[in-house]
C-alpha cells in the first residue's frame, strides 16, 4: 500500500457512496483527508466512521453547498485557511436529478453540481495544488451517452423538455472537456488531471425520486452490483499509485483502460466554447 503520510487530500461529497469510500481508502493509506460535505451532520457521522475505519485522526470536515458558488468559495478560502498544501483534490459530488431544478444563482442544478463546483473550486485551488507538486485532481465521471453534446444553447433546459439522463449526460459531457483542457493547461506544472469513471456501483445518486420502473431495475440487479468501495478502489489507484504519477489528461474505466469520450471532447472549437462559458457561468471572467 503507498504511504500517503504528509499528503493532504480533498474529497467533495465525502459523506456517502464513491466519496466516502474513497476518503477511507485514502485515510487508510495515511494521508490527511479534508472531506467537503453537504450536511454537517451527515459529515460529522461519515467522518467518526472513516476515523474509525481508518485508525487514522487527520480527517476534517468542511460544510457547503456546492451547488451556491458563493459557499465554493467560502470553503475555498476556509480551506487555505486550514492547510497551506493540497496534493491530491477528488471532485466526487454529484447529482442526477428527476425535476428541473434552479441553483439560487440562477443555474440548472446538476449543470451547477456536477461541473461549475468542480470546475470553480479547482480554479480557487490552484495556487496551493501548484504549490504543492507533485499533485493530482481527479474528476468522477461516468460514461455519458455515446453521442452527447452539450448544448450551449439550452444549458439551464429552458427550450428542452428536461430529462434527468440528458442533463446528467451533457454535465458528465461537459466536466470531460473540462479535464482534457485543464490537463493541457497544466502541462509542466507538476499537476496532473484526471477522469475516472469508477463503474456503476450501489448508490444514493438520485435515490429521493428516482422513476419506478428505474428503481425496481436497481433492485433486480442489486447482487450484481459493486459496492462503494470496490468502486472506490479504481479511483485510490488513480490518485495515489507511482504508476499514475505523471499521468494526465486520461479517462480511464475497468482496468485503467482509456474510455471513447463523446466525440465533442476532441473537438476543440466546443472545448474553448465550453471554458469561456463556466468561466463567464462561475464569475471566473
Ligand atoms: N453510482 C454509480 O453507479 C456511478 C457511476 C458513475 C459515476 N458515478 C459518480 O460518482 C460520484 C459519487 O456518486 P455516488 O454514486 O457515490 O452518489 P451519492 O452516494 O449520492 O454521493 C454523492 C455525494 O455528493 C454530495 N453532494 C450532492 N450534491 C451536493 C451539493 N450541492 N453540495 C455538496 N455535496 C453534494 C452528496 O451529499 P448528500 O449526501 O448531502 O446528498 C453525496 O455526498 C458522482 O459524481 C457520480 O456521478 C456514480
Amino acid at each position: 500500500m503507498t504511504d500517503l503520510t504528509d499528503k493532504i487530500a480533498l474529497v467533495t461529497g465525502a459523506n456517502s457512496g464513491l466519496g466516502k469510500a474513497t476518503a477511507t481508502g485514502l485515510a487508510k493509506m495515511g494521508a490527511t483527508v479534508v472531506m467537503i460535505c453537504r450536511s454537517r451532520e451527515r459529515g460529522e457521522a461519515a467522518q467518526r466512521d472513516i476515523i474509525q475505519q481508518a485508525g487514522n485522526q487527520n480527517v476534517h470536515l468542511l460544510q457547503a453547498d456546492l451547488s451556491v458558488q458563493a459557499e465554493v468559495r467560502r470553503v475555498a478560502d476556509e480551506f487555505k485557511g486550514r492547510f497551506n498544501q493540497l496534493h491530491l483534490l477528488v471532485n466526487n459530488a454529484g447529482v442526477t436529478l428527476y425535476e428541473r431544478q434552479i441553483t439560487s444563482d440562477g443555474i440548472e442544478a446538476t449543470m451547477a453540481i456536477n461541473h461549475l463546483a468542480s470546475f470553480l473550486l479547482t480554479h480557487l485551488l490552484l495556487d496551493v495544488l501548484q504549490a504543492s507538486a507533485p499533485a493530482r485532481i481527479i474528476n468522477i465521471n461516468t460514461v455519458p451517452w455515446r453521442n452527447t453534446t452539450v448544448h450551449f444553447d439550452d444549458l439551464h433546459f429552458e427550450k428542452r423538455k428536461f430529462s434527468g439522463f440528458a442533463a446528467y449526460s451533457e454535465t458528465k459531457t461537459a466536466n470531460l472537456m473540462f479535464t482534457f483542457e485543464l490537463a493541457r493547461r497544466l502541462q509542466g506544472t507538476g499537476v496532473t488531471v484526471n477522469a475516472v469513471h469508477p463503474g456503476v456501483f450501489k448508490s444514493n445518486l438520485g435515490k429521493q425520486n428516482r422513476p419506478r420502473p428505474f428503481s425496481l431495475m436497481l433492485w433486480l440487479f442489486n447482487p450484481f452490483i459493486a459496492t462503494p468501495e470496490q468502486a472506490a478502489e479504481r479511483v485510490i489507484h488513480v490518485a495515489a499509485s507511482p504508476e499514475w504519477a505523471a499521468q494526465t489528461g486520461r479517462y480511464v474505466g475497468k482496468g485503467e483502460k482509456d474510455i471513447q469520450p463523446p466525440p465533442q471532447c476532441r473537438d476543440d472549437d466546443a472545448v474553448q466554447q465550453l471554458w469561456e462559458v463556466s468561466q463567464r457561468m462561475t464569475g471566473l471572467a
